[in-house]
């Protein structure tokens, strides 16, 4: 009898950690795992380009952006913002940087800072850049989401300071978007 019972607990134990393992496993599968920005120029700038975020099975994001229409060989502030709207021409209705965690502003790799900070892409003698992180605090549709979120460049280097990282003018806009690969 006793035996019995905890064979029956057994089994249910080891039923709701299979169920367990399943629910996560089908929590990676749903939903996109790939998303894109389109960048273009703010009133009276240049900035245009992608930024590419691929959510990996370990949870880990990796953005990559390609950008054009920068000040040459300058350093440029970089972030997700809180809002998708971009109808403002200066940027301005993107709203703040995304901070769902009630962070302050800081500059990666360092854990304090907001989710949307990704520090500075650096642009060459002709004006373009390449970047890439890899960050473990965003996701596309789960934790921290950012799909339908606003992505801004601006026109100075982000230098960590508070609270937005002195970054001036909003150079570039876009909206976070499903992608189609
Ligand atoms: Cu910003
Ligand atoms: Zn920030």
């Amino acid at each position: 009898m006793k035996i019995q019972k905890t064979l029956t607990i057994a089994v249910a134990a080891s039923l709701l950690c299979m169920l367990s393992v399943a629910t996560a496993w089908a929590a990676q599968q749903e939903g996109p795992h790939k998303a894109v920005c389109v960048i273009q120029p703010t009133e009276g700038n240049a900035c245009k380009g992608v930024v590419r975020y691929e959510e990996g099975m370990d949870g880990k994001v990796t953005v990559t952006a390609k950008l054009s229409g920068l000040k040459p060989n300058q350093k440029h502030a970089m972030h997700i913002h809180q809002f998708g709207d971009i109808t403002d021409p200066a940027g301005k209705s993107a709203g703040g940087h995304y901070n769902p965690e009630g962070h302050q502003h800081g500059l990666p790799p360092g854990e304090q800072r907001h989710a949307g900070d990704f520090g500075n892409v650096q642009a060459d003698a002709e004006g373009n850049a390449a970047f890439e992180i890899v960050v473990d605090n965003i996701s596309i549709t789960g934790k921290n989401p950012i799909l339908g979120r606003g992505m801004i460049v601006h026109a100075l280097p982000d230098d960590g300071g508070q609270p937005t990282g002195n970054a001036g003018a909003r150079i570039g806009m876009g909206v976070i978007g499903v992608a189609a690969d």
